[in-house]
């Protein structure tokens, strides 16, 4: 059986008072659902620690929205698998879509970050998706194929069951634009595939969409086959709907 996940990255938002009221609003949604989803929360570095304080006594995990591709050295401002896992992630975000647009992180980075998640422990959303101009041009699939194949080479064995996939397509992301249940369905049976091509045990490997998922398209969404959770961005700083979201899964 497959996990299910629903991780919200927070990105750059928040201050220690909006880590405060959202992790009450968390902890007092938290008890009211029944599902076996598991929870990653991924703050900005800095307030891991608050979240973990305030949600210690809660079943949710945390995680860091990126990792260095080195292990450890002279890389100022970077953050390494080692001291995440080392503070108590148990995931990592890698190649997320606004890594690779605003700072030139290529698929041959983010493999690295993936060789370094798993010498450490941590789980990897592994992020991939297509531009719009990509979509347009009918090319989603062979750009999906790319980056997984680019991200991913050299897992292998056990370390497979650290992997997650996030298919994020860009032109969804943070635009109220949500791809279709049946076209995310689709792109998703495709990684399934291309996982299995690449040697994964595919059937067991946690495939997520992220790119405006909200209360009100969640569900349509994680009904489908191979659709095992969400990655939400805008939609987790607000605990209410967080939770809700978690709820439909
Ligand atoms: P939104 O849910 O705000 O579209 O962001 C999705 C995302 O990028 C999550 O990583």
């Amino acid at each position: 059986m497959r996990k299910k996940l629903v991780a919200a990255n927070w990105k750059m938002n928040g201050s220690k008072a909006l880590v405060q009221s959202l992790a009450e609003g968390l902890k007092a949604g938290l008890p009211s659902l029944e599902n076996d989803v598991n929870i990653a929360i991924i703050p900005p570095a800095l307030y891991i620690a608050d979240v973990q304080r305030e949600l210690a006594e809660t079943q949710c995990g945390f995680g860091v929205q990126n990792i260095a591709r080195w292990e450890q050295g002279a890389y100022t401002g970077e953050i390494s698998s080692a001291m995440a896992a080392d503070s108590g992630c148990g995931f990592a975000l890698v190649g997320h879509s606004e890594r690779r647009q605003l700072f030139g992180e290529t698929d041959e980075a983010v493999a690295d970050k993936v060789r370094q998640a798993m010498c450490h422990g941590l789980v990897a959303i592994v992020c991939v998706g297509e531009t719009l101009e990509e979509r347009n041009s009918g090319s989603a699939n062979a750009v999906v194929a790319q980056q997984l194949q680019g991200c991913l080479q050299g897992v292998d064995g056990a370390q497979w069951k650290n992997i997650v996939v996030a298919y994020e397509p860009v032109w969804a992301i943070g635009t109220g634009k949500t791809a279709t249940a049946k076209d995310a369905q689709a792109m998703h049976k495709h990684m399934r595939q291309l996982l299995a091509e690449l040697g994964a045990p595919a059937e067991d490997i946690t495939l997520l969409y992220g790119g405006s998922v909200k209360p009100d398209n969640a569900a349509e969404l994680f009904a489908e086959p191979d659709i095992d959770g969400g990655l939400i961005g805008g939609a987790s700083l607000n605990s209410d709907d967080f939770i809700s979201i978690c709820k439909s899964l």
